[in-house]
């Protein structure tokens, strides 16, 4: 492994990989590929952009012939791929980008790769790969569905993704698991639950709320606030993919995840306490369309069979979020941008009472 292609490195969770990377292996090159979307801030990497290990271009996944170029010219070896419109909110206002981008952008990588990574490319009934080559699919828990009171989300499974964005992401999932059992290429599939950290879009939950807790918005909860998602902070996240991309056995799929269920009002509530706000600000909202109630990852596989464990424990990551969140408003300000204004009025624009809530905030 020498040369990675991180895909959809200028996001919040490949930035954070990005930099990783570029510490705990100084011996590897890093290209960051992204096109840059509302999701996209090099601002998160100022601090590796004159690092000589790391290249940003930017390139849509999409784009085959760009990323046929990009892998002659940096002799990739290994693809990681974060890629992807990622905000189930915005899949419900525009599913298809979501099944463009997620979807054929990871099959065209795959495509891509295949022709690079064959021994003989020309052969479709060759398994042979150019020695430690791998494709690690940057998934999600989502696309297990939704779960009831008990139970916890295990590899084997089966998929029943609710959303536009977790069916799209689902999807992905399968086209890779085809590209290994068909062509035999060397891959792995993460599957991770709700991450949170700094440099997060101030569209998610965590961000939303402390950036619309520190102006004293109202605070829009979702139904009645009891869905329960299972949180990890975004390094762990980032160390468990490393974990995969190394010790990870060919084909195989692994959870990532924390054992941190709250239920979102729990969320919401500690913010308010620790900004020392009013749970006045707290407004409940029209429920998300087809809400998945609970997450919850069971992570034995990772944990037992690659030795991963998460470092941060919940309290102390949320106290260092928040205090990234409050030592960086400018970096907040910097991206909520006229287009992310655009879809947020877009978003509450066919509901009068949730647009109601909106208009009072302004
Ligand atoms: P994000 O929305 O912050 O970042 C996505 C990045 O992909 C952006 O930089 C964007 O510009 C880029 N991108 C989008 N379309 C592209 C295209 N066609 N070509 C090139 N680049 C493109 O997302 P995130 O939260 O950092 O999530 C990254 C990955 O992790 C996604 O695949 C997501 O499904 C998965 N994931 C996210 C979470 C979470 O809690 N956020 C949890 C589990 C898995
Ligand atoms: O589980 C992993 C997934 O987590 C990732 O695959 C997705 O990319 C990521 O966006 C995230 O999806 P969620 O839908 O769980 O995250 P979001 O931050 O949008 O919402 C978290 C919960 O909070 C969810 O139950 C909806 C609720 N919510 C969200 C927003 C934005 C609210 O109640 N109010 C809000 O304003």
């Amino acid at each position: 492994m020498e040369n990675i292609l991180v895909t959809g490195g200028a996001g919040f969770i490949g930035s954070s990989f990005v930099k990783l990377m570029l510490d705990l292996h100084p011996d590897y090159k890093i290209i960051n590929i992204d096109v840059l979307t509302y999701a996209g801030n090099l601002e998160t990497l100022k601090t590796v952009s004159d690092n000589p290990n790391y290249i940003f271009i930017k390139v849509d996944i999409r784009d085959r012939e760009k990323v046929d170029e990009i892998f002659s010219t940096y002799k990739i070896d290994t693809v990681v791929n974060f890629a992807a419109e990622s905000h189930v909110d915005r899949s419900i206002e525009e599913p298809e980008i979501f099944l463009s981008t997620n979807v054929i952008g990871t099959q065209v990588l795959l495509d891509v790769a295949k022709k690079h990574w064959k021994v003989n490319p020309e052969d479709k009934y060759c398994r042979e790969y150019k020695s430690g080559v791998k494709f690690l699919q940057v998934s999600t828990d989502e696309v297990y569905g939704s779960l009831g009171k008990t139970g916890m989300f295990v590899e084997t499974m089966s998929l029943m993704p609710n959303s536009p964005y977790s069916a799209s992401k689902a999807s992905a999932d399968m086209v890779v698991r085809a590209y290994h059992e068909t062509f035999g290429m060397p891959i792995n599939i993460t599957r991770c639950s709700n991450n949170y950290g700094p440099y997060q879009f101030p569209e998610k939950l965590i961000p939303l709320m402390i950036n619309s807790c520190l102006k004293e918005k109202k605070l829009p909860v979702y139904g009645d606030g009891m869905q329960i998602r299972d949180w990890l902070h975004v390094s762990d996240h980032c160390t468990g993919i490393d974990t995969v991309l190394h010790k990870g056995r060919d084909g195989e799929i692994y959870n990532i995840g924390g054992n941190n269920e709250k239920a979102n009002i729990e969320i919401v509530k500690l913010i308010i306490k620790t900004l020392g706000k009013s749970e006045n600000l707290i407004t409940y909202v029209k429920d998300r369309p087809g809400h998945d109630r609970r997450y919850a990852i069971d992570n034995t596989k990772i944990t037992t069979e690659l030795g991963w464990n998460p470092k941060y424990n919940f309290d102390q990551g949320m106290k260092d979020t928040l205090s990234w969140y409050l030592n960086n408003t400018e970096w907040i300000e910097n991206i909520v941008s006229g287009d992310y204004t655009k879809y947020y009025e877009k978003m509450y624009a066919n509901s009068s009472e949730k647009n109601n809530e909106i208009d009072n905030q302004k």
